[in-house]
């Protein structure tokens, strides 16, 4: 793999970071502390062209490929993770399934609007009673006519409060389990649905989380991607390419942190040196150092993969498990590393800990994505 970025590549990622060291740093602490949607910051970010990165300049966004898109989350998500999550979800599980399973119409229309980020994206799948069972869904939307009448609930919706525009999975025939899902494209301006709990979440507290609540809400039969029973197959390889930016996000969460401990390490002193002078912290410092580069190498090889067209899914799987698991590790020793004052709001150590959380959970909790590559890695050996 050339390691190498291309002008673009190297100009993305440079605008990303100074975005993220004067606009996204500076105001992060306040995102988490109120829970407020940064919002200011999310439209500044999509004047950028951050919010459709991948996708066609013909319909809009900036026709980019999956590495930028990876290289600018990790420099976001550093700067503040709450925009990484909102950026990630409105490019990765919105504008994707849309780019790739669209019809043209559909393109026009929906990425017309969510790619230049005049609104913005959310994802349903998962429900009440089914996260890591996705075809244990219990949504339906019955063709009635020219419409399909969806009820049911969707739960962990990322931008769900924001997003006028919702890529819902739903059974369209309940009786068969994933063959009858499909996905539908949901205007909530021409389809209201309604909002439900808002949830008071332990990090990423400037995103909103909520629930979806579907009640006879009717979706145009022309807002179907792809074909009926294509959904779970359209849900799947969304979010192989979704888990690229989660793996991404964690990944900057984690170098936030890493960086904070390292100047702390070279500030504090203790017994008449500084803290960054001991083994004990040298050694936290040198693992970290290594969870960081194994994390970006893996993570560049699946969005590297995905931009060349060949199956990524194992490769996303394996770049979101170690990036996450090594974000937990990372944020884990940043905040020891600055001992009591880690522990306390004063710095940031406690809110990369708790931000870096949930990126083992959503888009596939690691436990999913060791099943992934069990499973992958099996029918490679033909066993
Ligand atoms: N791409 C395309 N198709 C795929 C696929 C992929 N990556 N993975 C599976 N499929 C296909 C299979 O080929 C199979 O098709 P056929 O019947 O035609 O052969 C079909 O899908 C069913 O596959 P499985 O038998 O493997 O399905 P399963 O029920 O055993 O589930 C699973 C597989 C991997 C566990 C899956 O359910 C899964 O990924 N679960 C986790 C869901 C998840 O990540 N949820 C996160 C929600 S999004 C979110 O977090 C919200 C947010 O806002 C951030």
């Amino acid at each position: 793999m050339d390691l190498q970025l291309t002008e673009t590549q190297e100009m993305i990622q440079e605008t990303a970071r100074s975005f993220a060291e004067k606009e996204l740093m500076p105001a992060a602490h306040d995102t988490d502390k109120l829970g407020q949607f940064p919002r200011d910051k999310v439209k500044k970010l999509c004047n950028l062209g951050f919010f459709g990165m991948a996708v066609p300049e013909e319909f809009g966004g900036a026709g980019l490929d999956n590495l930028s898109y990876a290289i600018a989350m990790e420099e976001i998500s550093r700067g503040c993770a709450s925009t990484g999550v909102i950026m990630s979800v409105n490019n990765s599980l919105v504008c994707d399934p849309i780019s790739k399973f669209g019809n043209t119409a559909q393109k026009k229309k929906f990425l017309g609007e969510l790619a230049p980020g005049k609104v913005l994206g959310c994802f349903a799948l998962s429900e009440p009673g089914s996260g890591s069972d996705a075809a244990g869904m219990r949504t339906t939307a019955i063709r009635d006519g020219d419409v399909y009448v969806v009820n049911g609930t969707k739960n962990w919706i990322t931008n769900g409060k924001e997003a006028d525009i919702c890529v819902l999975i739903v059974h369209t025939n309940p009786e068969e389990r994933h063959k009858g899902i499909s996905a539908l494209v949901v205007d909530r301006r021409e389809s209201p649905y309604g909002i439900g709990k808002v949830e008071d979440k332990l990090g990423i507290k400037g995103s909103s989380t909520t629930s979806l609540v579907f009640e006879n809400c009717r979706v145009p039969v022309a807002n179907l991607l792809g074909k009926e029973g294509d959904g779970f197959k359209v849900a799947m390889s969304t979010l192989d390419g979704g888990r690229i930016g989660i793996a991404a996000q964690a990944l900057g969460i984690a170098r936030a942190a890493f960086e904070e401990a390292l100047l702390y390490s070279r500030e504090r002193q203790a017994f008449g040196k500084y803290i960054g002078d001991f083994g004990a912290i040298q050694e936290m410092l040198a693992d970290m150092a290594c969870d960081l580069d194994a994390a970006r190498l893996l993570i560049w090889r699946a969005a590297v993969a995905k931009d060349a067209g060949e199956k990524f899914s194992k490769l996303s799987a394996m770049a979101k498990l170690y990036a996450s698991e090594a974000s937990a590790r990372i944020t884990h020793k940043a905040l020891q590393i600055h001992g009591g004052y880690g522990y306390v709001k004063e710095y940031n150590a406690e809110r990369h800990m708790r931000d870096a959380r949930i990126t083992e959970i959503y888009e596939g909790t690691s436990e999913i994505q060791r099943l992934v590559i069990a499973r992958e890695t099996l029918m490679e050996f033909g066993v």
